[in-house]
Formats: structure tokens, C-alpha cells, sequence
């Protein structure tokens, strides 16, 4: 006899992008051109092409911040799992999961793995990782949400027991607002038992962080010029994505990575999808990213803020990337 339980694991995704997902694209690319000094919001790099051209870089020499999470990771994942007694993982902008396996197989070991819920802008990203994870994990449930996690969390199905994640330091493309509202919003999910794990990249060296977002081969530049591409795909732009030279620079004053794309000549650029000409200066910039690098100290206030506390701080062998594991204050 076979039961219906609700412990059958299954596979569901969530969409929340259908329907105005070109319409908020195009209203967000208008109202960011239109600015003194423009701006193109990052969450449109990652279209398939993007999402790819991201994993290329994770695998670059200098970009350090994967390996060094990942050791971390391998290393930790064990303990997280026990002092979290954690049985389902709700993992923000998750991407292609990679790290994410090694907190799962931790998890799995104390037999408590039930859920994985992962929720990415990027419908081919989760739709990948639900079927490479349910084939690793033949007792996993996963239920996806492909959404924006600044927008959608409201969508989060019930659970507990969970353990958040939020990795790669994504939390660090987040203006300081919009990175306490985002913390705040997770806040309001958890149960007092529910924890969040943060990864974030920490304050080094200007040389070694410039580095990691100037890679000899040309990645970054690939990757940051893919969003007019983009750009030129969804809304019909006819961006020359070639004209823009790609720039990353350490702000150490913000403790931030901004990177920009720089007009090579005055253009002008039509945008049919969102109604509007941008005209472009010689030389003039569209900021298109800032990555933050902290301290657990900064991280720590940017936790109170949000209503949540530092519980632990874990870095690798050479201090480049933190995993803080957080609490509901
Ligand atoms: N966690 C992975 C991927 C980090 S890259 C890692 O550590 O390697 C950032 C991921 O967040 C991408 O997969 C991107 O599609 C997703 N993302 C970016 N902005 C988002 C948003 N506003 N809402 C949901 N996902 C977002
Ligand atoms: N969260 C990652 C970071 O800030 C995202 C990222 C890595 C990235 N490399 C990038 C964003 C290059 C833009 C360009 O490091």
C-alpha cells in the first residue's frame, strides 16, 4: 500500500515574472537612463546568456570569492546543519547551486532534509537545479520560485525548520536601503528557529578586489556588456554593446565595487520596448553595479538594523570571504 503523504517529495516551480515582466523591464530601463547619472539595475543581467557568462566567471583565477566560499562551505556545512537542526534550505538568488550542495549533503547526513526551495530572476537557472537536485537527492521535495527576491518573498511558501541562504555575496549588490528592507523582509519570514547564512565578501586589499572584476580574459567585461544585449533583446535596443568599455573600480570610502560601462563615443540609442532615445556622451558611464565588501562588523549593524544578530562568523584560511550565520534578534 502506498500513501499520499505530504512527505512525498515533488517538484514544483512558481513563476511570478510572466506577464509584466517586460513592462517592469522597460519602465525600470527608462526611469534609469533617464537619470543624471544613469543607471541600469543589475537583476537584467541574468538572462540565459547572463547566467552563463556568470558561472564563467566564478571559474576565473582571480575571481577568488567562489573558492574561497565554497572552502568555507565544504568545510562548515556539517556544523551549520547541526547547530541549525535546520530540515529545509531556502536559498535566495540561487544560481546554479553548486556551493549549495555541500549544506544539503550535511543536511541530508543528520536525515533532515526535506525541502529545498530555491528562488532565482532566472527561470532557466531553477528549472536546471530542481532536476539536478532531485536527481542527487531521490527523497528531496524542491519547490522553486522564479521571482525577484526584492518583490516576491510574499510568495515563500510556509515551512519550518528552515535555514535561509543567501550566498556569493550577492547581498552586496545591494544598496544600503534596499539591502537593510531586503534583511528585514527575510527578518519577518523566520521563525525564532529559523537561521540565515550570508555570504559575504569582505574588505582586502584594492589590487586583489580590482582584480577579481578585471579578469585577464575578459569575462566580466563579457558579462557586464550583456546586459545591453539584454537590453537589445527584450525591448528591441539597439545598444553596440562593443562601444562601451567595461569599468570596475574599488570606492574605498563605500567600501563598494562599482562597475559601469563607459561610452567610447557620443551615441544615441533607441529603446522601442520602453518608449524612449538615450543619448550618450563621449565618455559618459551607466553605473550598472556596486559589490560591497564588508566587515563582520559592518555586517553585523546592517543585522541590527534589520531586526536580526550576528550568531557566527566563519572565513577561510585567508580572510577573503565571510559566512555569518544570523538569528532573529
Ligand atoms: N548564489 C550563486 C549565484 C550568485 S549570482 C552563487 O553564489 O554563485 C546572483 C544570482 O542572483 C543570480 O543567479 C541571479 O539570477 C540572481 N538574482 C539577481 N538579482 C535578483 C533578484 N532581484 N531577485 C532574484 N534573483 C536575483
Ligand atoms: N555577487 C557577486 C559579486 O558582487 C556578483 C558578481 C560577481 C558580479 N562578478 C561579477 C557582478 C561581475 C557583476 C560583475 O561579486
Amino acid at each position: 500500500m502506498r500513501f499520499q503523504s505530504q512527505t512525498e517529495p515533488y517538484v514544483q516551480i512558481d513563476s511570478y515574472l510572466e506577464g509584466n515582466a517586460l513592462a517592469s523591464m522597460a519602465a525600470d530601463v527608462r526611469e534609469g537612463l533617464s537619470r543624471d547619472f544613469k543607471e541600469l539595475s543589475p537583476k537584467y543581467f541574468y538572462d540565459a546568456r547572463g547566467s552563463e557568462l556568470f558561472e564563467l566567471i566564478t571559474e576565473q583565477p582571480e575571481y577568488y570569492q567562489t573558492r574561497s566560499e565554497r572552502s568555507i562551505l565544504n568545510r562548515r556545512a556539517p556544523e551549520i546543519a547541526e547547530i541549525t537542526g535546520a530540515e529545509e534550505l531556502v536559498e535566495l538568488g540561487s544560481g546554479s547551486a553548486s556551493k549549495t550542495r555541500a549544506l544539503l549533503f550535511a543536511m541530508a547526513g543528520r536525515g533532515a532534509l526535506r525541502r529545498y526551495v530555491p528562488v532565482d530572476v532566472s527561470d532557466t537557472v531553477v528549472e536546471r537545479c530542481a532536476q539536478e537536485l532531485t536527481e542527487q537527492f531521490p527523497d528531496l521535495s524542491v519547490h522553486g520560485l522564479v521571482g525577484d527576491f526584492s518583490r516576491h518573498l510574499i510568495h515563500m511558501p510556509e515551512g519550518e525548520k528552515r535555514l535561509f541562504a543567501f550566498l556569493g555575496g550577492t547581498i552586496g549588490n545591494l544598496y544600503p536601503p534596499e539591502r537593510i528592507a531586503f534583511l528585514a523582509s527575510i527578518a519577518d519570514l523566520m521563525a525564532a528557529d529559523d537561521a540565515l547564512l550570508l555570504g559575504i565578501d569582505l574588505v582586502k586589499d584594492t589590487r586583489v578586489i580590482e582584480a577579481a572584476y578585471n579578469d585577464a580574459a575578459g569575462v566580466t567585461r563579457d558579462f557586464n556588456r550583456n546586459i545591453l544585449h539584454a537590453i537589445n533583446l527584450s525591448l528591441g535596443a539597439d545598444f553596440q554593446a562593443e562601444y562601451f568599455d567595461h569599468v570596475a573600480f574599488f570606492d574605498r570610502e563605500q567600501s563598494r565595487i562599482e562597475m559601469r560601462l563607459r561610452a567610447q563615443r557620443p551615441q544615441t540609442v533607441q529603446i522601442p520596448g520602453a518608449e524612449v532615445t538615450v543619448e550618450f556622451a563621449q565618455g559618459e558611464e551607466v553605473r550598472t553595479e556596486i559589490s560591497t565588501k564588508f566587515t563582520a562588523e559592518s555586517l553585523g549593524a546592517d543585522l541590527d538594523a534589520a531586526g536580526m544578530r550576528l550568531d557566527r562568523f566563519f572565513t577561510d584560511d585567508g580572510g577573503l570571504f565571510g559566512l555569518a550565520l544570523a538569528r532573529p534578534a
